[in-house]
């Protein structure tokens, strides 16, 4: 953003403005685009865009899925990531498969079949479970009551756009609560990337950095890589430097010696599940900064929409976590000096690898949990407001 337009949002529309969160603003090519993570483009043909994650912060490139069967697949190999696009880019996908299914004799039977290969797409962010289950539900609901196929049409893909933007809403109220725990002249570490890619829009982690930041707060925002499949060199930092965030991208390795040496004040990172005692699943490595974040004295906090907690869940240890391939360890990444998108081999070919990519954080390290409807502390809380849903 300009000098001239940030000047007018931090002082001319204080504080009425401040308190909003900026929607992620894309500059590609000189062009700034209001865009989010995935839409709906085309509602009567069921077309679905999303920005290809794959591929930034190299090229930004816009991935169309005609069916829903395009959408699995965009899931399955991360073209889409993160919790809460998981589960809005699924409840489109339903709605794709709702189309094609409309004029099966067993519609339901028919879209269950669909959503099953939905499903088993990616196994850890509860939002897709979520989400698809939310979606059957109203099938199962409009076509008991004997609703037209284009009645039932319409009102999922209400449906979808209803939890798409339920997602956006949730984001902009963490943003308000998160903010507060941001200090002046303080370093914010996050991980993974839990922006506006991750959560449709604005984002969980991101949305307190992102309100904190237009509420004039100084501070600067130390982005973990995030290995193997660097959603923090890539995403966060490429997010933040749209909103000219002030950041260090750093390795892995160094967030224990900047929180020892004082420079890494709180810690926000998002979520993937979270079970009822409050044990937290989210990316690989967040487990290790809870720990060291406790042993240093630094508050640790997770945020996440409701729609990301597991109501069937009452223990972290039953969360199921995604191992990907090896060959996300042993070759990186980037682009090479003619600016095409390329891999290197960093290891032996032959080497024998583990690549779990998510990992549970016990809920005694977490500060709390800041959702939509506020900052929980402990799992009393949450049983307070997720039995009140
Ligand atoms: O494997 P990914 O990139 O889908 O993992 C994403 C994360 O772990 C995020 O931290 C989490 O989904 C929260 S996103 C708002």
């Amino acid at each position: 953003m300009g000098k001239v337009i940030k000047l007018f949002f931090t002082v001319i529309l204080f504080p009425k403005v401040l308190r909003k969160v900026i929607p992620m603003k894309v500059k590609v090519e000189g062009k700034t685009l209001d865009i989010r993570a995935v839409w709906l483009e085309n509602a009567d043909r069921g077309i679905v865009k999303m920005i290809d994650q794959r591929k930034l912060p190299w090229k930004f490139e816009i991935f169309t899925s005609q069916t829903y069967l395009d959408t699995a697949m965009a899931i399955k190999e991360m073209i889409v990531r993160g919790a809460p696009t998981i589960g809005a880019t699924a409840a489109y996908g339903v709605y794709q498969a709702a189309i094609e299914t409309l004029e099966s004799k067993d519609f339901i039977q028919a879209l269950k079949e669909k959503i099953e290969i939905l499903r088993k797409t990616r196994p850890t962010a509860v939002n897709l479970f979520n989400a698809t289950e939310e979606m059957l539900q109203e099938a199962i609901k409009l076509h008991n009551e004997k609703r037209k196929k284009q009645e039932i049409k319409y009102e999922l893909m209400k449906k979808a756009e209803a939890i798409a933007n339920r997602e956006v809403e949730a984001n902009k109220k963490i943003g308000e609560f998160g903010a507060k725990l941001i200090r002046d002249n303080s370093g914010v570490l996050t991980h993974c990337n839990a922006g506006a890619l991750a959560a449709v829009d604005i984002g969980t982690a991101l949305a307190p950095i992102r309100t904190a930041y237009y509420e004039g707060k100084k501070f600067v925002v130390y982005v973990d890589e995030t290995r193997p499949w660097l959603q923090g060199a890539r995403l966060t930092a490429w997010e933040l430097e749209m909103e000219e965030i002030p950041y260090y991208l750093i390795s892995d390795n160094a967030a224990g010696f900047f929180m020892w040496k004082g420079e890494i004040n709180i810690v926000i990172v998002g979520a993937d599940r979270i079970a009822l005692n409050g044990d937290v699943a989210n990316k690989i490595g967040t487990y290790k900064l809870a720990v060291i974040a406790k042993e240093n004295g630094i508050p640790f906090y997770v945020a996440a929409p409701l729609s990301t907690f597991d109501r069937q869940l009452d223990s972290g240890e039953k969360i199921p976590i995604e191992e990907r391939s090896g060959d996300e360890i042993i070759y990186v990444r980037g682009i090479d000096k003619d600016n095409k998108m390329n891999r290197v081999r960093i290891a032996p070919k032959k080497a024998k690898t583990r690549n779990p990519v998510f990992d549970i954080t016990p809920s005694k390290y977490i500060s709390g949990i800041i959702t939509e409807v506020g900052i929980l502390r402990g799992s009393a809380d949450m049983r307070k407001v997720l039995r009140g849903q």
